[in-house]
């Protein structure tokens, strides 16, 4: 099965500080990166390191060789990315000292995608295929009802969460990826267990992947429900992975191992991804991953 990632490429100017910038302050960094990331381009990469077949959809602006370019590096079919006369899409992120982050996200070249981009993009795709979506994207209705018709198997990152990410259509998405503040912001619901009921009592057809930070993760589709402790690390730098998460977890569901299998080896890839600077550059490969889960 080959996967369509239709996804935000983003420059991330990342700055390590001891704490998050306050109003009316003026801070001093301790470090400066400019690192390749934004949603799309991070799952792209940690589906291909996973192992998958990708292929990324988008649009870059001026600035944006250099996303293309580790794309490419890392194996992802690039084919589809679009340039256009835009200010690429960027990120302005703030590390403290606790690994946390603080984002400013620009949409830039992202919201540039039209709707013959997205009619021509999804017709080198057809049933059997799936396609990968979060929302730092313009035009989300139009991508998820086009992959639908299609017959494509929809997996849908509803991150950043806003009134764009409520307006979609759940019938047609088979997962919805979240965190609790996501599931929350979503579905008005405290816990896993409650957003599962509603959702699935709405939507039969959908499967639900919940993120929780250091408390772990949660998967619920059909009858079956499954939690997975996170493995402890000391954190670095937090950003990137629930992306690290979504591809590993997409990957090993695609190799039609079991959920539990799916969800160790998603915390597995995001632990050792929180221990690193950056985001799309703290995607780890396969092999580190097996190895640390002893496969
Ligand atoms: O999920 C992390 C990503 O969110 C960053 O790479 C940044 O670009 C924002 O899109």
């Amino acid at each position: 099965m080959r996967i369509l990632n239709f996804g935000s490429l983003n420059l991330d100017y990342v700055y390590e500080v001891d704490h998050f910038v306050a109003p009316g302050e003026t801070l001093a960094v301790n470090s400066q990166i400019l690192s390749p990331g934004g949603k799309g381009l991070n799952q792209s990469i940690a589906l291909a390191k996973a192992g998958m077949d990708v292929f990324h959809a988008g649009c870059v602006g001026a600035g944006g060789e250099m996303l293309v370019g580790i794309l490419n590096e890392t194996g992802v079919n690039t084919d589809l990315i679009r340039t256009v006369p835009v200010l690429q899409g960027n990120a302005v992120i703030q590390v403290n000292s606790a690994g946390e982050n603080s984002i400013l996200l620009y949409g830039g070249s992202n919201h540039a995608v039209t709707k013959e981009q997205i009619t021509e993009t999804l017709s080198h795709f057809s049933r059997g295929d799936a396609l990968l979506l979060q929302n730092e994207m313009n035009l989300l209705p139009e991508m998820i009802s086009c992959a639908y018709e299609k017959g494509l198997q929809i997996f849908f990152n509803a991150a950043p969460c806003s009134e764009d990410a409520k307006k979609a259509d759940l019938s047609k998405i088979r997962w919805l990826i979240v965190n609790e503040i996501e599931m929350q912001q979503l579905t008005g619901q405290e816990t896993p267990e409650k957003a599962w009921t509603l959702l699935h009592g709405k939507y039969p057809e959908l499967s639900l992947l919940v993120t929780l930070g250091s408390e772990g993760s949660a998967a619920f589709s059909g009858s079956e429900t499954v939690f997975m402790p996170a493995f402890p690390v000391r954190a670095v730098d937090t950003t990137g992975a629930g992306d690290t998460f979504t591809g590993y977890f997409i990957t090993a569901l695609m190799e039609n191992l079991p959920i539990k299998e799916c969800l160790r080896r998603a915390s597995m890839a995001s632990a050792i991804a929180v221990t690193r600077l950056g985001a799309a550059k703290s995607i780890p490969e396969r092999n580190v991953v097996l190895a640390a889960l002893k496969l």
